[in-house]
């Protein structure tokens, strides 16, 4: 099938009206939920955009760890390029996008890092392989060849032989707090659902937008 034939009438769901009254934080946790259920693989991956400082939007896909109260946690490196980004100008986006459900939610806000507490309990709970790789890779850097990365990782299996793998200083989470959400329902006829969640000042409201 061709890129211009490929089409698809989306009817798995509606958005009504009654939905503006609720907390934006609870329709997320719904729809996580659901994507939970019938997602297949990685429904917690997410599009996180930064701003860059040649002016370009960055845009790559990480995992969400938790979702509190205060938003959305991921875990990277902090000295990536995402991490300098995010050091220059902390404003970024998200992006979901559950096919399955025809569901996507954008949202925007602001990343702070979490307490290193946070981080190391998180840090705790990864496999092994996955810790010693945090020291591994010094994520987004330029190296010669996979062989620099085999090797590195064999010497740091000698340095933590026998011994827990503690949270290298530079890996940890972020904790974005949304400002907005837009929740989008695929409809028929490209006349989809979407509504807008904004702050002001502790409060939110809602919109509908036009598809
Ligand atoms: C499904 C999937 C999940 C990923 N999860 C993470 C993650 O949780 N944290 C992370 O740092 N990178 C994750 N990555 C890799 C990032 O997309 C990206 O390549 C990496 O973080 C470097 O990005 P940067 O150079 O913009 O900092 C994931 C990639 C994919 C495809």
């Amino acid at each position: 099938m061709s890129l211009k034939e490929s089409r698809i009438e989306y009817k798995k769901g509606t958005l009504s009206d009654d939905l503006k009254n609720e907390s934006p934080f609870d329709l997320f946790k719904d729809w996580l939920e659901l994507a939970k259920k019938y997602v297949a693989l990685d429904f917690n991956a997410m599009s996180l955009n930064t701003n860059s400082s040649d002016g370009f939007p960055a845009s790559r896909i990480v995992l969400l760890r938790e979702f509190t109260e205060e938003g959305f946690i991921f875990y990277t490196n902090y000295e990536s390029a995402k991490g300098k980004e995010l050091e220059q100008n902390p404003n970024v986006s998200l992006n979901f996008f559950w096919r399955e459900l025809e569901k996507q939610i954008r949202v925007k806000g602001t990343a702070v890092k979490v307490s290193s507490e946070v981080s190391n309990v998180y840090f705790s709970s990864r496999p092994r392989k996955s810790q010693i790789g945090a020291w591994v890779s010094n994520q987004s850097e330029v190296i010669q060849s996979r062989e620099t990365l085999v090797r590195k990782e064999e010497e740091l299996e000698k340095v933590f032989k026998g011994k827990e793998v503690t949270r290298p200083p530079h890996w940890g989470g972020y904790l974005v707090i949304p400002n907005s959400f837009e929740f989008w329902q695929g409809r028929s006829g490209r006349l989809h659902d979407r509504l807008k969640f904004s702050e002001k000042d502790n409060l939110w409201s809602a919109d509908r937008l036009s598809p």
